[in-house]
């Protein structure tokens, strides 16, 4: 009967040694996923100013940095250009992707930035929106102007990011083709730029 009870005493001590590896492995693990949370810094930008943007915050808070493109090539020039895209906003014609994001699933931040085109989303970042399931992730706006401000650039990519947790956005000045200036987020521009970016950062609780 003693010895009975030993050896069960023994299994039982075991099983407890099992248990309780299985789970420290278990905390072990999830840790790193955690501190890796993996981050995408995805763009639109005709003139550079939007990307300069998606620059800086790559340098800031890293991860991959991705150019939505369209398969056709857009106008060069900039009153045809103006003149395609409000034609595609108002018949929500949405151009075909070149884009493609490998491992999609695989991020839980996604930095989205894009230029507002007649004070609202270019139709390629509205392709690029419906191409993805965001739920559940973290999504970060930003957003370049020439002048006249964010538009509905933001409303937009919180409608088309459904069931993400949208964070505040920021949106900067940017190129005014329009005057001849088209990259204007550079020199000493761009380091303004950049301490705008690092307190958005800190405010958002993302650096
Ligand atoms: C087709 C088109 C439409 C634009 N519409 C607006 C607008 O409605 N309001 C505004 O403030 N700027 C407008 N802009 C200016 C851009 O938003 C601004 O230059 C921006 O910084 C460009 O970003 P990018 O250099 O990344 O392309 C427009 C530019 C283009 C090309």
């Amino acid at each position: 009967m003693k010895r009975i009870i030993v050896i069960l005493t023994t299994i039982g001590a075991l099983i407890a040694v099992f248990i309780g590896a299985a789970i420290v492995r278990n905390t072990n693990e999830k840790e790193p996923t955690m501190k890796n949370s993996k981050t995408l810094i995805v763009y639109y930008s005709r003139t550079g100013n939007t990307k300069a943007v998606a620059e800086l915050i790559q340098e800031k808070v890293g991860g991959d940095l991705v150019q939505i493109e369209t398969k056709e090539a857009r106008p060069a020039n900039y009153q045809e250009e103006v003149a395609q895209n409000e034609q595609e906003q108002t018949e929500q014609i949405v151009p075909e992707l070149k884009t493609n994001v490998a491992h999609f699933d695989s991020y839980d931040r996604i930095f989205i930035g894009a230029p507002t085109w007649n004070m609202a989303l270019p139709q390629a970042v509205t392709a690029f929106l419906s191409e993805y399931d965001f739920a559940g992730k973290t999504v970060v706006p930003f957003n370049t102007h020439g002048g006249y401000g964010v538009g509905s650039v933001f409303s937009q990519i919180e409608k088309g990011t459904n069931g993400a947790d949208v964070l505040e956005g920021i949106s900067i000045k940017g190129g005014e083709e329009t005057k001849g200036v088209l990259l204007a987020i550079k020199g000493n521009e761009k380091n303004k730029v950049s301490n705008k970016i690092d307190a958005w950062l800190k405010e958002i609780q993302q650096q």
